[in-house]
C-alpha cells in the first residue's frame, strides 16, 4: 500500500540486509531501518519496530536467513530459532514461520543454506500478501451486502492495527475495507485509539489517511455508545492467535468490543490468514498472554514543537500499572472468520471444512 503516494511492502531484502519500516516512529517520522543480524531482528520484534502477527512471522523468517548469513553452523541456527520464538509470546505466526523455516533448512548442504533460507522467507512473505488480498476479496462481500441494504456509507469499527502495516501488504481487517474503497463503496472507519501503544491512532488512521479512506479516531471506550446509537454497521478486527474452536486472541480490548457488538446486534468479524490458527492449544486459558513493560502505560509519546519525538510521564510516579497486551474473545461472540479460503463460522467444524 502507499505512503506519500509510493507503494511499499512492510519488509524486504536488499543488498544483504533486511529492510523494515520502523513502526515506533510512525506517524510522525517515516524511517526505513536496516536489520543486519539475528540480534537486530529479535530486538526489532521485541521493541515493536515491526509488529502485527503476520509481519512478526515474516520478520522472524528473514531473521533466520540473517542468522544463516552470519554463521551457518546448525547449533547457531537452532539457538537463533529458539530466541526468535521467545521474542514475543502471543502471536502464533512467529512460531509457525520459524518452524516452517527450520523444516525447510533441515538436511540442506551448507553452501545452499543461505539461498534456500532467503527464498523461503520471501515465499512466506509473498504468500501472506496473497492470503491477505484474498481475505479482502472474501470480506468485501460482507461490506457489499451491508451497502446494498443500506445504500449509504458503511461504518466499520476496528481495533488496534490489523492493517497492511501489521502484515506484508493489504492487512487482514483492513483488506476488505481497501477492497470496498477501490470498488467505490463509501466506507468510514471508526478507529479505536488502542491504548496503551495507540496502534489504532498511530498506525491504522495513518495508513487509511494515506489511502484516502475516511476515518475517525475514537477513545477505546467509545465503541459501546456508537453501537447503541446505530453508528456502527460492522466490526472487523484481526487476531494474533485463533484456536481451532474459534476463540480469538487479539489486542487487549477486543473482547469488550465483541460484548458490546453482541448486545447491540452488530456483526463482529475476525479476519485472519491460516498461519494465525493454533491447531494445538485446546483451551484459551493456555494461550500465553504477553505482559509488557508498565512504562507503556505510564508514559506517552508524541512530537514536540521541534518535531522531535518525546516521551512524557502521565501517571503519579508512585502508582503501579499492569500492561496485559492481549485478551480472548470466546467464539460465541464472533459472527464469522474471514480467511483466505472463505468465510466460516468460528468453530472447529467451520475451520476444519476450510483447512483440513
Ligand atoms: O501488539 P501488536 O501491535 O503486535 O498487536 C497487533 C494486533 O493485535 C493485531 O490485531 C493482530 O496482530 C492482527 S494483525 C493483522
Amino acid at each position: 500500500m502507499r505512503i506519500e503516494g509510493k507503494e511499499y511492502r512492510t519488509i524486504w531484502f536488499e543488498n544483504n540486509v533486511v529492510k523494515i519500516i520502523d513502526q515506533t516512529k510512525l506517524p510522525h517520522q517515516f524511517v526505513i531501518k536496516e536489520l543486519k543480524t539475528i540480534n537486530d531482528t529479535i530486538n526489532a520484534i521485541k521493541v515493536m519496530e515491526v509488529r502485527g502477527a503476520p509481519l512478526i512471522g515474516g520478520t522472524a523468517a528473514y531473521g533466520l536467513a540473517l542468522a544463516v548469513q552470519e554463521n551457518n553452523d546448525p547449533e547457531f541456527i537452532k539457538k537463533s530459532a529458539k530466541e526468535l520464538i521467545k521474542s514475543r509470546p502471543t502471536a502464533i505466526n512467529l512460531k509457525w514461520a520459524v518452524d516452517r523455516m527450520i523444516k525447510k533448512l533441515t538436511g540442506i548442504n551448507s553452501d545452499q543454506l543461505l539461498s534456500i533460507a532467503l527464498n523461503e522467507a520471501k515465499e512466506i512473505c509473498d504468500e501472506d500478501e496473497k492470503f491477505c488480498e484474498n481475505i479482502g476479496i472474501n470480506g468485501l462481500k460482507i461490506i457489499e451486502e451491508i451497502y446494498n441494504k443500506k445504500k449509504d456509507t458503511v461504518n466499520i469499527l476496528t481495533h488496534c492495527n490489523a492493517g497492511w502495516l501489521a502484515t506484508i501488504n493489504w492487512g487482514t481487517a483492513t483488506s476488505p475495507i481497501y477492497h470496498a474503497h477501490k470498488k467505490g463503496i463509501p466506507v468510514h472507519v471508526w478507529v479505536d485509539e488502542t491504548r496503551p501503544r495507540n496502534q489504532g491512532a498511530n498506525l491504522t488512521s495513518f495508513e487509511l489517511n494515506e489511502e484516502e479512506i475516511s476515518n475517525t479516531i475514537i477513545a477505546d471506550n467509545t465503541g459501546g455508545i456508537l453501537m447503541q446509537r446505530g453508528k456502527v454497521d460492522i466490526c472487523i478486527v484481526g487476531t494474533d492467535r485463533t484456536l481451532s474452536n474459534g476463540d480469538v486472541c487479539n489486542k487487549i480490548g477486543t473482547y469488550l468490543k465483541a460484548l458490546a457488538a453482541n448486545d447491540n446486534n452488530v456483526p463482529f468479524y475476525v479476519a485472519l490468514p491460516s498461519s494465525t490458527i493454533d491447531w494445538d492449544i485446546k483451551d484459551a486459558k493456555d494461550i500465553p498472554i504477553e505482559e509488557r513493560n508498565s512504562e507503556e502505560l505510564s508514559h506517552i509519546e508524541g512530537i514536540d514543537e521541534n518535531n522531535q519525538i518525546k516521551k512524557v510521564l502521565i501517571y503519579p510516579n508512585k502508582s503501579k500499572a499492569m500492561n496485559l497486551a492481549f485478551d480472548v474473545t470466546p467464539a460465541k461472540y464472533v459472527t464469522g472468520l474471514i480467511t483466505e479460503k472463505g468465510i466460516t463460522e468460528a468453530s472447529f467444524d467451520g475451520l476444519k471444512k476450510l483447512f483440513k
